[in-house]
């Protein structure tokens, strides 16, 4: 049986795994999460990979065939460092599955929200440079949201109203898409989704799930 574990720093984990497991019932699952040290958002690299090296070799010593890293912080810096340590694992990340599908529907101008971590690494802009050159990226940090979803208010008035001005900033460079570049931003999906009906929102959560499908259907000698 195709074991596959999320990681995720807290509660994003939640998200990922309800829409992984919703479109794929019959793999089982484990799920990692760092409660204790989350957020990672506001961390240094060689903190967050330490932290991330740490379960990894967990999770090898148990039986596991394939990791899933639903944390696009964790995926800005050390997704790579961790794939090229462990060439032997299959370790996917969550960063390139929105840049492909959020550059196939945009008509140019994407924004993005994420943590500080993942803004100031660059590491979307660096992917969607690689796959276009006329796709424009416009982030902007929410370094406070991943907490209060963490705290179990993100749907608290005070919370939305902190949403909805950061949202209205990138409104003002005339987005067409949205990359909420955080699974912790999962649970904001709707919101958005019903009150910037013209923006379409490229949830990391989804686009994780649509590329493990990919993935899956390409690498059939994980199930023998
Ligand atoms: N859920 C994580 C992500 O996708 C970040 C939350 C945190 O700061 O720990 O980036």
């Amino acid at each position: 049986m195709l074991k596959i574990w999320i990681l995720d720093s807290g509660m994003g984990w939640h998200y990922a795994l309800l829409d992984i497991k919703s479109h794929f019932p019959q793999y089982e699952y484990e799920t990692y999460l760092d409660h204790a040290n989350a957020p990672y958002g506001n961390k240094t690299g060689e903190e967050i990979y330490r932290l991330t090296e740490v379960w990894c070799q967990t999770l090898w010593s148990k039986w596991c065939t394939l990791i899933l890293i639903a944390c696009n912080t964790i995926c800005a810096e050390t997704m790579r460092k961790l794939q090229d340590k462990h060439t032997d694992k299959k370790i996917l990340g969550c960063i390139i599955p929105s840049v492909e599908v959020a550059v196939e529907i945009s008509q140019g101008k994407i924004g993005l929200i994420g943590t500080n971590f993942t803004v100031n690494s660059g590491k979307y802009e660096r992917e969607i440079t690689k796959i276009s050159d006329t796709h424009m990226l416009f982030p902007l940090a929410t370094p406070e949201l991943a907490g209060y979803v963490e705290k179990g208010i993100a749907m608290h008035r005070y919370t939305l109203e902190y949403l909805d001005i950061r949202i209205a900033e990138l409104l003002e460079k005339n987005i067409d898409t949205l990359i909420l570049a955080c699974t912790h931003y999962t649970v904001y999906y709707e919101y958005l989704s019903v009150k910037y009906p013209p923006i379409k929102i490229v949830d990391s959560a989804r686009t994780q799930t649509i590329k493990l499908g990919e993935y899956l259907g390409k690498h059939t000698e994980l199930f023998t």
